[in-house]
């Protein structure tokens, strides 16, 4: 079965945008498995738009870009595979791509087929110049099916931005992935306004078909393509890390890998986040709590109350893992420092049932003791704490 847990990869559009090369998928190859990200579960390398040229072939073929890939896909294919690794492309369900090149409408099957030749294990199909007369849905079950009669297994990753509520019938075409919202952006309101967006979308996320909330830009740190406004800190990186891996979506890393800061490779490679991205059961998340905080109002006039409240900025969420095991996360996006609370009995532990929770810090692996009644945590601005709970009987 494909994608069995969420796909992990690597996507060169978030930092590369055009400027792709055989060189940079070899050079970012090495690196996923020189520096463990290979061993950590990334395992797609995938060159999204801007990989061929601008007309197709007298034989109605896509040619790649011979100045970007001077030896043609089978080439970089056979690379990616030595290293262990599983090779990416993608292409679109419209006329032309989003940055204008040709793609697949009409074309499904001669293209699918082209693809499996080369050695293609995932397609991103995205949703550009889609004729207005089009329907949506059954142009990318063409695509399903042109995937399915390529004699290859090709994973496929449906790309339409949310349209037509994909969450409700992309698993049904044979998706295995399908982007659920708008393009990421590097900032703060950008990854908060997706993860808030799919927090309801999630349940139909599930072994064989993933709700794709778009490549991370954990790393990225302003440079690249998709940079707008002030880049995230660490901590916000950390967030959005986080979100995605409570979320059970997939993880497609989108920064350079050869330019990566120590903190933020260790981030990506966090054995204890994946973890729980991976989990093989697959649940989505459950909001406890969405809550406000109050703030000091430093405009407030002499005599005014000085205080001034901010509606929905907490995020109190609970997921269930495998073997009885279930994460607690906190989340701030407010810019102050507050105090969240879970009361157990929120999540089915009220006092009497004589049950605790035992919870390990996340991100420090600190054991915290058996909790009881309520567990509450002092959560900066802009941050997040996890913790991964097993529950325990208490005595008396
Ligand atoms: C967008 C898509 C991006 C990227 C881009 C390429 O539609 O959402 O992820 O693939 O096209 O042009």
């Amino acid at each position: 079965m494909l994608a069995k847990t969420p796909p992990m990869g690597w996507n060169s559009w978030n930092t590369f945008g055009e400027e792709i090369s055989e060189e940079l998928i070899r050079r970012t190859a090495d690196i996923l498995v020189e520096q463990g990200y290979r061993a950590a579960g990334y395992e797609y390398l995938v060159i999204d738009d801007c990989w061929s040229l601008r007309e197709r072939s007298e034989q109605g073929l896509l040619v790649p870009d011979p100045a970007k890939f001077p030896h043609g896909m089978k080439a970089v294919a056979d690379y990616v595979h030595q290293k262990g690794l599983k090779f990416g492309m993608y292409s679109c369900a419209g006329v032309r791509t989003c940055a204008g090149y040709p793609s697949s409408f009409d074309h499904e099957f001669v293209d699918a087929r082209t693809f499996a030749q080369w050695g293609v294990d995932f397609l991103k199909y995205d949703f550009c110049n889609f004729p207005q007369n089009g329907d949506c849905r059954m142009r990318y079950h063409t695509m399903s099916m042109a995937l399915k009669a390529s004699g290859r297994e090709i994973l496929y990753s449906a790309c339409n931005w949310g349209q037509q509520e994909p969450w409700r019938w992309m698993r049904s075409i044979g998706a295995h992935m399908y982007r659920s919202t708008g393009d990421i952006m590097d900032n703060f309101r950008s990854f908060t306004d997706i993860a808030k967006s799919q927090i309801g979308n999630l349940c139909m996320s599930a072994p064989g078909g993933f709700n794709d909330l778009d490549m991370l830009t954990v790393g990225m740190y302003g440079k690249g393509n998709v940079s707008l406004g002030a880049p995230c800190t660490f901590e916000e990186y950390r967030m959005q890390f986080s979100l995605w891996c409570l979320f059970g979506v997939p993880l497609m890393m989108g920064c350079d890998l050869r330019a990566l800061s120590g903190e933020c490779r260790a981030l990506l490679q966090s054995e204890a986040l994946i973890a729980i991205d991976q989990d093989e059961e697959c649940r989505p998340p459950y909001l406890v709590r969405c809550g406000g905080v109050t703030l000091p109002n430093p405009d407030a006039k002499p005599g005014e109350y000085p205080w001034r409240s901010e509606d929905e900025c907490t995020y109190t969420l609970i997921r269930h893992l495998s073997k009885g095991e279930f994460v607690l996360a906190f989340f701030n996006l407010s810019e102050h420092e507050t105090r969240l609370s879970c009361l157990l009995s929120d999540i089915g532990l009220p006092y009497p049932s004589g049950i605790g929770i035992t919870p390990r810090d996340v991100f420090t692996g600190e054991r915290l003791g058996v909790k009881r009644d309520e567990f509450s945590v002092r959560v900066p601005g802009h941050d997040c704490r996890l913790y991964r709970c097993q529950l325990s009987r208490c005595d008396g």
